[in-house]
């Protein structure tokens, strides 16, 4: 299989975005990733677009076709890629396995959706339909509530607190004070966490990533191929995907997601490294107990250790692993189909030494982890600088 590298990345600010249209965020993410790879259009040879309820949320089916349309790509092939809040992160994938498996050489990839063109409650159902909608959804167990359950099960079996979980969203909001396309520069402290009103107890308002607009695009290519352009280019060097039980009635615990697991299993395997090797990570934090669980399935921290280890500052900027540095699914925003996009961007951007004020010092490795549905299907990624 060949080498694969990130050459160029772009961005829309997250946010409500009644300022352009989902195909506007599209261009506007496109041309910039384009631009900043270096490459002419033209040498683009295929397209992969990952998005969740486009259809539902704004009646726009056909995203693949759309983003190669919208960004002056006809007729080249254009996929569109689905699995719920991890679209874009098989988009991602799929699109690095047309270049490792040698069909193309350099491959454009995006991430979209627009969430805020419906209220609140229809958005609820749309996402619902990301667990299992006769078990979970038909019952009005939207989001919120699955991973409520979770909560209260990792607080039942390991003490952890709602004070650790409001400890995740300070931080995060406070990492997004300092990424200029984050939803909210707004600075939380855990009594305002604490205090924002349940959702689904024990999960409050601002436990809870927000409803966003928004979209991220990369420029793939081979790595060799990718030298040509970038003077620094960055390699993939493990991906690993995993799927599990569509509803959490299947789970054999409720504490964590073993899709996760697998999944980094796999990426470390392929990488040929170890927790100790990662500089960063970004994880999806969706809720704040998606993050303490995911720090500890992805092995940075032991079992029911991850709400502990937020409290104790290990996951912040300074921290043993910065986690979330652009501000996380709760500060930057959480536009479904765009995040596994956005969650590579933050990436390049810190292994490209260009990540401003959120820069984390002598940054060589970084994880990606996007989890569909309440962990029916991971991918984990690992990057550093192509040697
Ligand atoms: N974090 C921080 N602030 C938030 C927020 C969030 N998650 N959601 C809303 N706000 C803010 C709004 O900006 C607004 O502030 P303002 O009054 O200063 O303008 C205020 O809170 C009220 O916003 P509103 O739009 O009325 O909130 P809502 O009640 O419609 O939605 C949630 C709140 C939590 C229900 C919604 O954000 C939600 O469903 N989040 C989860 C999304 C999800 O499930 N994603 C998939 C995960 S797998």
């Amino acid at each position: 299989m060949r080498s694969v590298s990130i050459v160029g990345q772009g961005l829309t600010r997250f946010g409500e975005r009644w300022d352009k249209s989902l195909r506007e965020l599209v261009a506007e993410a496109g041309l910039a990733a384009v631009k900043d790879s270096g490459i002419d259009g033209h040498k683009i040879e295929a397209v992969y677009g990952g998005t969740m309820a486009s259809g539902r949320l704004i009646g726009q089916e056909h995203i693949g076709a759309l983003i190669a349309d919208q960004m002056g790509l006809n007729p080249l092939p254009a996929h569109r890629m689905e699995a719920a809040c991890a679209s874009g992160s098989i988009a991602l994938r799929n699109a690095m396995l047309a270049i490792a498996s040698g069909e193309h050489d350099i491959v454009a990839v995006g991430g979209v959706e627009k969430m805020t063109e419906v209220d609140a409650g229809e958005v609820s159902t749309a996402l619902g339909g990301a667990g299992d909608q006769e078990t979970e959804l038909f019952h009005g167990a939207t989001f919120p509530a699955l991973y409520a359950l979770m909560a209260r099960r990792h607080m039942k079996e390991y003490g952890t607190t709602e004070e650790q979980m409001a400890t995740v969203s300070v931080k995060n909001h406070k990492n997004a004070m300092d990424n200029p396309y984050a939803q909210f520069h707004k600075e939380f402290t855990l009594d305002q966490v604490m205090n924002s009103g349940y959702v689904a107890s024990p999960l409050k308002l601002l436990d809870c990533s927000p409803i966003t607009d928004g979209a991220a695009a990369v420029i793939l290519a081979a790595t060799d191929v990718a030298k040509k352009y970038s003077e620094q280019p960055i390699e993939i060097i493990g991906s690993g995907q995993a799927s599990g039980t569509i509803a959490l009635t299947g789970r054999k615990n409720l504490t964590g997601i073993e899709a996760t697991t697998i999944a980094s299993k796999i990426a470390f395997e392929k990488a040929k490294l170890t927790q100790k090797d990662v500089d960063f990570a970004e994880v999806h934090d969706c809720f704040t107990i998606a993050e303490i669980m995911a720090i500890e399935d992805l092995g940075f921290f032991k079992k029911g250790e991850g709400g502990k280890a937020t409290e104790q500052g290990k996951t912040a900027m300074d921290g043993e692993i910065p986690i979330n540095t652009s501000g996380g699914l709760k500060g930057k925003g959480h536009p479904v189909g765009a995040t596994g996009v956005a969650q590579a961007i933050e990436a390049v951007q810190q292994l490209q030494n260009k990540a401003g004020k959120r820069q984390i010092k002598d940054a060589n490795i970084g994880l990606t982890h996007n989890v569909g549905g309440s962990g029916a299907t991971v991918v984990v990624n690992l990057y550093r600088r192509a040697q």
